[in-house]
């Protein structure tokens, strides 16, 4: 669909603002700064960009503005009037709706189900005027879905799609997007981006976090920049650059992705995947993936690449051929991957294998619960804290120390920490699905230096990424999946995005 642009002289004819923040502190139970006297005005019609790296207090700001947390010190101001909303409800029924970085949709209910649920005012409609209402809102944001489906059947991108009619539904003035758009395909982002400009272009004040620059660029009307936790810069768009964006996240440490990959060899077969199929795949696959070759996956989303991965983990249910692994064929199963030194970062990185409560160190020194119980007791602490600090150190975990809870760090870094655990664990074979999503412009450029430095060590790796351009700064290789087969295979340096992006939809 086509996104349009935000147009200049709507702002002008903008009143008083919806929300107004003033002078916003937030200091956590653990003493942890998150925002230190942060200013601003949400207004309606507008669409309010929100950008700062991992940490940076973005979510916190998110978790105030809709009631979750309480500031510290600081006052709101909504529709002229001094307001402090104690509980989510308080700030749901003023007309603040929110879209979570981690959307809680209910997998087994249908998409209707989600949409209204915990709505009461939908107790008193009919079944079909539901119906009619939910096709109401889908027409807002130009959106086309089966009302009945289940929505374990959806997409990661149809989910967010479904988060965000859920957050309409409630006729919202202010609607806050916290990373709506981070693990979605660039396809199903263009309707995510999309649905902000038509709710802005209806009068709703938007807020929109996202670490994607260029959507910014694309539907933002204004921007704040937040650096541990201070507001460090503001502009609309006559100010608006990634440019400067950048220089406001990262602050003096920038770091740029290197262009050029450094050279480096490529060994034997470290990974032999042949005519594998499982229950989740059209097809039968074929691959290899030499030691220190960093081969990546292009496709479009159901194409079938996730299913590929976890097929290649043994972690669907196997119907056809062998995977080998340094020579050995390994069993259908998770564990006997692990056992055989593979090591798997799944896409939805927020859902699994993360202990809230357990502090960094833990829960980067178990890769898979099942051993819980039978590694207890073996574990050797000095050791998993010293893995755990240099996880902190590489990956730029933003965190006190690695005695933090998991609860307590931001979206991203709760990422680099499942990130963390997988890596250091691998000895033969690392597959990641999506690895840069929710991580920050400098946060990713350390994880594509980590990727090449582990792909030195001698370790292949095979990468899904939908982030054309980061793949093909990322990999030496890419292949092309559609509709669950391999249709092509080019070197990285012989392959522009534009290729990609037309081979990947078949027009190539
Ligand atoms: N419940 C909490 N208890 C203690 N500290 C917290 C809590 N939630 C967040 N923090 C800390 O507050 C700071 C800001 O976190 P926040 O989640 O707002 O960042 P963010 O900008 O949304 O980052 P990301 O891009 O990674 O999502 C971080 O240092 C984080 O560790
Ligand atoms: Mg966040």
């Amino acid at each position: 669909m086509v996104v349009v642009p935000p147009s200049a002289s709507r702002l002008d004819a903008i009143e008083s603002p919806t929300l107004e923040i003033r002078n916003i502190t937030k200091t956590y139970p653990g003493g942890t700064q998150a925002l230190r006297g942060v200013s601003l005005s949400l207004r309606a019609g507008v669409v309010h960009g929100l950008v700062g790296a991992n940490g940076a207090g973005k979510s916190t700001l998110i978790k105030i503005i809709s009631g979750a947390e309480r500031p510290t010190t600081g006052e709101m101001v909504w529709l002229g009037s001094s307001t402090d909303w104690r509980r989510p409800a308080d700030a749901q029924s003023a007309g603040v709706a929110v879209v979570h970085q981690q959307s809680p949709v209910v997998p087994a209910l249908s998409v209707l189900e989600n949409v209204y649920l915990g709505n009461e005012a939908t107790g008193l409609w009919k079944p079909q005027e539901r119906v009619t209402r939910f096709a109401a809102l889908c027409e807002r944001v130009s959106f086309v879905i089966n009302p009945h489906t289940i929505v374990a059947e959806l997409s990661v991108g149809d989910r967010q799609m479904v988060s965000i009619l859920r957050a309409l539904a409630q006729d919202p003035e202010l609607i806050l997007l916290d990373e709506p758009t981070a693990s979605i395909s660039p396809a199903e982002r263009a309707g995510v981006l999309g649905a902000a400009r038509s709710l802005a272009a209806a009068g709703v004040a938007v807020v929109f976090v996202s670490h994607f620059l260029n959507e910014v660029m694309q539907i933002c009307d204004e921007v704040s920049v937040l650096r541990d936790g201070e507001l460090v810069d503001e502009f609309d768009r006559d100010g608006m650059s990634v440019e400067r964006m950048v220089e406001g996240i990262v602050g003096s440490r920038l770091h740029a992705i290197e262009a050029t990959k450094p050279k480096h060899d490529v060994g034997d077969v470290i990974l032999d995947v042949r005519g594998l199929q499982s229950t989740s795949m059209n097809s039968a696959v074929s691959l290899q993936v030499r030691r220190g070759e960093i081969v990546g996956i292009a496709g479009l989303l159901g194409s079938g690449r996730t299913s590929l991965l976890k097929a290649i983990f043994g972690a669907d249910r196997r119907v056809a051929g062998e995977v080998v692994v340094n020579g050995q064929s390994l069993a259908a199963s998770p564990r006997a991957a692990v056992n055989g030194g593979v090591a798997f970062v799944p896409e939805d990185r927020m859902s699994q294998g993360l202990i809230g409560d357990w502090e960094i160190w833990r829960n980067t020194s178990l890769a898979d619960s099942r051993e819980l119980s039978r590694r207890f007791r073996f574990l050797d602490v000095a050791r998993e804290r010293l893995l755990a600090n240099r996880a902190r150190r590489e990956l730029g975990i933003v965190a006190p120390s690695v005695d933090t809870a998991v609860k307590d760090l931001s979206g991203g870094n709760a990422q680099k920490v499942v990130f963390a655990k997988w890596i250091y664990k691998t000895h033969h074979v690392l597959l990641l699905d999506e690895p840069t999503a929710g991580v920050d412009v400098a946060g990713k450029a350390d994880l594509i230096k980590l990727i090449r430095d582990l792909a030195e060590r001698g370790i292949g790796v095979l990468v899904v990424l939908s982030e054309f351009e980061e793949l093909l700064s990322l990999v030496d290789r890419v292949v092309v999946l559609r509709h669950g087969a391999i249709e092509m295979e080019f070197p990285a340096d012989a392959v522009s995005v534009a290729d990609l992006t037309a081979s990947v939809g078949g027009l190539a």
